[in-house]
């Protein structure tokens, strides 16, 4: 445990505790993360996480100097991050009144962004949420300096700011659909076909072309739900066109795998001046075998 290494290491381990406010936020059932039947975190309802608190409390190496709560992603809505910090701080003030005084807060993170041209909330609305509860507390807590409040946005800082490009190998017309066939798939980005995402498409090298027809992006797979997009009004497809999906700058290259022996794609940064860095190299064919071993009985 936590505790007993830090014993062993003659020290004491600055400790913080996920628990789980019970709240439902109005996002994709997998990106729900706080929910009651959720299997993150300890929950406040049941009585649980008071009772880790107290054990931890009396665990020799252990302080407990925080609280955690990451309810979701993708979170479109003020009133969920207000729930949670509601719930949160009510716990903290039963903490505070058992003698267990916490440093801070972390709500996680969940600020969405507007895939489809959807209303967002700015990170002010946020604050205007979840900063009452706060205030309230400090209020009622015997701590002169105040607790404080954390927050560790990850998909909005970057999710905008990437777009992931793929060429496009064959464009095949079925009885039922037209097909743009691309040199990528699901391993390079996942979550059109996990969480039924959307991400809007483009064909970058026709910009300013009107779009004509409807086209499905299909990825090049052994997977019938490797589709990155599907229904697209775009410019007309030709092979050799480069089909750039938007947004891609969170959960893109994180969630990347190298699933049906398929290597990972480069990273580029372009920055504002236009200048180009890549910050990723392409993998080759050697990456895949690098970790693995032939066992010497087993050699020709
Ligand atoms: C504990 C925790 N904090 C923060 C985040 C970032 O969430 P988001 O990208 O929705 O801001 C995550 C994402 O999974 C998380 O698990």
């Amino acid at each position: 445990s936590v505790n007993e290494i830090a014993a062993a290491m003659e020290k004491t381990a600055k400790i913080s505790i996920r628990v789980n406010p019970s709240v439902n936020p109005k996002t994709h059932p997998k990106i729900a993360t706080g929910l009651k039947e959720s299997k993150f975190g300890i929950h406040i309802e049941s009585g649980q996480a008071f009772d880790a608190y107290k054990l931890a409390q009396k665990l020799e190496n252990l302080e407990t100097v925080g609280i955690h709560s990451h309810i979701g992603s993708q979170i479109l809505e003020t009133d969920s991050f207000k729930d949670a910090a509601e719930k949160v701080c009510e716990f903290v003030l039963k903490l505070n009144d058992e003698g267990i005084k916490l440093k801070f807060i972390n709500l996680g993170g969940g600020l969405g962004i507007s895939y489809t041209g959807e209303d967002i909330i700015s990170p002010s609305e946020l604050a205007d949420a979840v900063i009452p509860a706060i205030e309230n507390l400090n209020k009622n807590l015997d701590n002169d300096s105040g607790i404080e409040l954390w927050l560790e946005p990850g998909r909005r800082i970057v999710g905008s700011a990437g777009i992931f490009i793929t060429r496009v190998l064959a464009v095949k017309e079925t009885p039922y659909k037209k097909f743009v066939n691309v040199d990528s798939g699901f391993t390079a980005l996942i979550r059109p076909a996990m969480y039924d995402a959307y991400h809007r498409v483009v064909v970058i090298n026709k910009l300013d072309e009107p779009s004509c027809e409807t086209y499905t992006i299909a990825g090049n797979l052994c997977e019938s739900g490797d589709i990155f997009a599907r229904d697209r009004k775009l410019p007309e497809v030709e092979r050799g066109d480069l089909i750039g999906i938007l947004d891609t700058g969170a959960y893109g290259f994180a969630m990347a795998s190298n699933y049906n022996s398929r290597v990972r794609p480069c990273e580029v940064l372009i920055r504002e001046n236009g200048e180009i860095d890549l910050i990723r190299k392409r993998e080759h064919y050697d990456d895949l075998l690098m970790h693995q071993f032939v066992p010497e009985d087993l050699k020709e």
